[in-house]
């Protein structure tokens, strides 16, 4: 079975985008990342994208504009699948119309705390547990079907960056598993449940 051609939006430093890239590696992985795009031009994970030759562009812009562009582009390169990886903008309607199915990584335990500082909220609310999701991207700000989450214990005396990291190290797990599963079919929408099904024979 070949790798689905899939592309990563990034606005920062990458480290999904790289857990991901990581486990493609393997050649059982049934992914590879094509394109990474970024909005901003300074993000690091630009540069982490093209020390993997892998084609990262930085497009410069907003709305509807910007929006054909990055179309136009994960057209031209027969991307499947795109994933958000700390990617901090809301993509309109009309794009997810017309783009491939987009999955986000978001880090608490949806819908609770969406949204920018995810892990401050979380702390402020002073939630015992939190942890991180993959989801798919609808309209809303993180508030697509669920694919996967996983928890982790809130320290009480932890800072926003103890609890950060401590939620990042269970993303890159969680984020290339959910593109695994995608990518070998085992994904299913029941409205806004996903199913999870029994991976079919291999081949
Ligand atoms: C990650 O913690 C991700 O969950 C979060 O930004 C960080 C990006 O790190 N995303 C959001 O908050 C989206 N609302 P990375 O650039 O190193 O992958």
């Amino acid at each position: 079975m070949g790798q689905k051609k899939i592309g990563i939006m990034v606005s920062g430093r990458g480290s999904n985008m790289q857990a991901i890239i990581e486990a493609s590696r393997d050649p059982n992985y049934p992914a590879r990342v094509e394109l990474v795009i970024s909005n901003r031009e300074e993000a690091p994970a630009l540069e982490k994208a093209w020390k993997e030759n892998i084609e990262g562009v930085f497009i410069p812009g907003i709305g509807r504009e910007w929006e054909r562009k990055v179309l136009d582009l994960i057209n031209e390169h027969g991307i499947e699948l795109l994933c958000l990886a700390g990617f901090m903008r809301v993509l309109s309607p009309e794009f997810l119309a017309q783009a491939p199915p987009v999955m986000n990584i978001h880090p608490s335990l949806l819908p609770a705390f969406p949204g920018l500082n995810a892990q401050k909220q979380a702390i402020e609310h002073g939630v015992k547990i939190s942890g991180c999701t993959v989801h798919f991207v609808d309209s809303g700000v993180d508030s697509g079907p669920i694919i996967l989450q996983k928890g982790v214990e809130v320290n009480q005396d932890d800072d926003e960056e103890e609890l950060a990291e401590r939620i990042l190290r269970i993303e890159h797990q969680l984020y290339p598993r959910a593109v695994e599963l995608w990518a070998r079919d085992q994904l299913e929408i029941e409205g806004r449940k996903v199913r999870i099904k029994e991976e079919k024979g291999h081949g």
